[in-house]
């Protein structure tokens, strides 16, 4: 199944923290915040996966995780020469997925919860044709995309970017599932106040023809856009806490893909022999002993 990140951006909202290091590099407590993304897509069942990033950090990302081979999948790369909006970023996926319809996160999403992934694995089994969203229920959702829509029959009755309004709402995770109408409706939209090119006029394009789905992401999941100073640090105690506590890591592309079945034990206990002694690497050998 195809994947994709988009993990591009200028994060000027980290700076200095990005003035030289891309922020999907930046770490979230004992691993770069790129590691987190990509997991959700292996435990979703993705093992071809397209990175689209800057001219800058494409090269830096790809030295982290170069083609993917040891985590057991396939992983290439795009350049975005100009960061002019996601819905840009879903248009390049487009062409990467080749007719097939395909997972969609941005490059600073944290998601974690309970079989998470073997959810994120029905509601691709069950996905028709257009686009899917999900919903996550926020105190604030002034920094996020947000979703209005009818309690029972979860029909979407509204779908804005950044709303004013500060009241608890429902706000739109950058996860997505498009299908091969993504790039028909891509042409026919326009530049947003901010001058970008908006992933929410795309889902409006998709509603439009009463394509976009959602589905509500329950209580006791977690999900952080770890793109500001504050989400940053709690998004790393988040992961600190349940790891010290339950002894079981989070966000690794490495345990995800010996569950989902892509990396086989012998190879993967190969790879962890050439690895340091550093704590991660030491928290993944201790699944082994
Ligand atoms: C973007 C999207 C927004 C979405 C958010 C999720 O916002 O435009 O709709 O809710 O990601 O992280 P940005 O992070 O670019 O401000």
């Amino acid at each position: 199944m195809k994947g994709v990140i988009l993990a591009g951006g200028s994060g000027t909202r980290l700076r200095p923290l990005t003035s030289v290091v891309s922020k999907q590099l930046l770490p979230v407590f004992d691993k770069p915040m790129i590691y987190y993304p990509l997991s959700t897509l292996i435990h979703a069942g993705v093992n071809d996966v397209l990175i689209i990033s800057t001219p800058v950090d494409t090269p830096r990302i790809e030295s982290l995780l170069g083609d993917g081979k040891d985590f057991g999948i396939k992983i290439t790369y795009l350049i975005q020469e100009r960061p002019e909006g996601l819905a840009q970023g879903v248009n390049m996926a487009s062409n990467f997925a080749e007719g097939e319809k395909f997972w969609f996160i941005l490059g600073d999403n944290f998601f974690h919860g309970p079989a998470f992934g073997v959810n994120l694995r029905l509601v691709s089994d069950n996905h028709g044709e257009g686009a899917l969203i999900f919903a996550y229920r926020v105190m604030d959702p002034r920094a996020y995309g947000v979703v209005t829509f009818d309690d029972k029959t979860e029909k979407i009755i509204d779908l804005i970017e950044k709303p004013d309004s500060d009241s608890p709402g429902w706000a739109v995770p950058g996860l997505y599932r498009f299908d091969s109408n993504a790039q028909e409706h891509f042409k026919k939209l326009k530049p947003s106040k901010r001058g970008e090119l908006e992933i929410i006029d795309l889902l409006n394009e998709y509603r439009k023809n009463n394509s976009l789905t959602m589905t509500r992401i329950s209580r006791g999941n977690a999900w952080f856009d770890l793109g500001s100073i504050e989400s940053l640090q709690i998004g790393a105690q988040f992961v600190q806490a349940i790891q010290s506590r339950q002894g079981q890591l989070i966000g690794s592309p490495e345990e995800a893909s010996l569950r989902a079945g892509f990396l086989k034990e012998v190879d993967f206990l190969k790879y962890l022999e050439s690895q340091p002694n550093s704590t991660y690497y030491e928290f993944l050998r201790s699944y082994f002993i």
